[in-house]
């Protein structure tokens, strides 16, 4: 069996080293030495556009910038200018900025065509000051949270349900439930189950399944008809299916939107917008009856809102969205192209729309396997392409990393069809990747 220690010698030392300071040895989970094959690399130096570089010395290509935060591509320069004129003047202050005005203004009229808005530093953050402040709106107290969509917060509220529920009490869990994507009757069950006490809905609205016609359009009229706030988590979506978030794809506006991971190309921030009716709850000036919306020392941090800022006006300029498909679409093109010649298209299957796309592994006998997903990025890896199940490609992303990734498909897809006829563990090295949250 192949060595990581001796393909990753400097890298093997320091993950051993991290593992001693930091329980799990990384600040995501996903980044995590049980989320990755045996022979990867474990830990990066630096990075520069699409590439990243490991401590050992090895450059990869990168299709998932930074778990996607990274969304024009790594140092990006007229993004770095701007954030280092800021840093020289000062980036935290003891009463609000101009910065932060501009930002708000920026950002609720460029990008999130809502009333009002609070900046925090992720998503988590954002997610639960939405879903206090649609109890507090309502008065009522269940959140149906689509179970389809893997995370949401780190709170008690959505962790609860997940494997990592030890020091969580009963009753932080007990008022958050249930609905599936695209299946309007599970949600119209759950209104008609707890009826008049639902306060939130809250989903991503789209992830790698497309919304079928007239799903989203139904989950808004059960909010309107029942009392409850929808709120749309684009966390992930935003700055990626369109400008505007994945809602204005589809034509459906919630009350309240949480962002976060690529609207400042990897700095930290994370945005509340929403209805003035709403947010307005959030008022400590002028409502008597408080509701913590959100107080955080760094979410007038300069930086981050400079950022943000540089980032939007490059994305309008460049089209970066409309570049993102037609790359997301050529290198699927690639894909498919490699996985036809190796008549794999039963096992191996591409879903999710060209901008931001994944796949599904399947084993000899038709089931979805994480042995073979596991040998799949194996393989990518050790063609030097850094592939941890997602697409997302950026302007950085151009047709040089298309072509070597084509490449790196072609011996991935040639190792698959080997281990789908000679066992799956001839091939793979170590143990399988874990999914992250769900119960194994
Ligand atoms: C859809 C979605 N919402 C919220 C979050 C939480 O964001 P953060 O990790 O910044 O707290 C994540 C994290 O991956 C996410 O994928």
């Amino acid at each position: 069996m192949q060595n990581p220690s001796l393909t990753y010698p400097l890298g093997c030392q320091l993950a051993d080293k991290l593992l001693n300071y930091i329980p799990g040895g990384s600040h995501a989970y996903s980044k995590s030495v049980n989320q990755w094959p045996n022979l990867s690399p474990k830990v990066l130096s630096h990075g520069e556009g699409s590439y990243v570089w490991d401590v050992d010395g090895n450059r990869y290509i990168d299709w998932f910038t930074g778990l996607s935060t990274v969304s024009l591509g790594h140092g990006f320069s007229p993004v770095i200018e701007r954030v280092y004129e800021q840093l020289k003047k000062g980036i935290n202050f003891q009463l609000p900025t101009k910065i932060e005005f501009e930002a708000a203004e920026y950002f609720l009229n460029v990008v999130a065509k809502d009333d009002m808005v609070k900046f925090s530093k992720d998503g988590s953050t954002v997610n639960d000051a939405a879903i206090k402040l649609s109890r507090a709106y309502t008065g009522k107290r269940y959140i149906a949270k689509c179970s389809q969509h893997p995370f949401f917060s780190y709170s008690d509220w959505f962790i609860g349900h997940s494997r990592y529920d030890q020091g969580i009490l009963e009753e932080s869990k007990k008022y958050t439930i249930d609905f599936n994507y695209n299946d309007i009757s599970s949600l119209e069950s759950l209104f008609l189950n707890y009826p008049n006490d639902i306060a939130a809905v809250i989903l991503e609205p789209v992830r790698f399944e497309e919304p079928q016609k007239g799903f989203l359009q139904d989950v808004r009229k059960l909010c309107n008809d029942y009392g409850a706030v929808l709120i749309f988590d684009e966390v992930v979506t935003g700055l990626k299916y369109h400008l505007n978030g994945a809602q204005s794809l589809f034509g459906v506006k919630s009350d309240l939107t949480t962002w976060g991971k690529g609207i400042a190309n990897g700095f930290p921030l994370s945005a509340l917008t929403g209805k003035k009716d709403i947010m307005r709850l959030g008022d400590t000036v002028n409502q008597d009856n408080r509701t913590f919306l959100l107080s955080t020392t760094h979410g007038g941090e300069a930086a981050s809102l400079v950022s943000m800022m540089a980032t939007v006006e490059e994305f309008v300029k460049k089209d970066a969205i409309f570049h993102n498909y037609n790359t997301g679409k050529a290198l699927k093109d690639a894909l498919i192209e490699e996985i036809e010649r190796f008549g794999l298209k039963s096992y191996i299957k591409p879903i999710g729309y060209d901008c931001f796309w994944s796949i599904i592994f399947l084993n000899s006998t038709g089931e979805q396997c994480y042995q073979f997903r596991t040998l799949f990025m194996q393989e990518l890896i050790s063609n030097k392409v850094l592939f941890r199940g997602i697409f997302y490609p950026t302007i950085s992303h151009g047709e040089n990393e298309i072509r070597l990734t084509k490449l790196a498909f072609n011996n991935a897809c040639r190792i698959y069809k080997k281990a789908l006829i000679e066992g799956v563990d001839q091939y793979l090295v170590g143990h399988k990747v874990e999914r992250i949250l769900k119960k194994q």
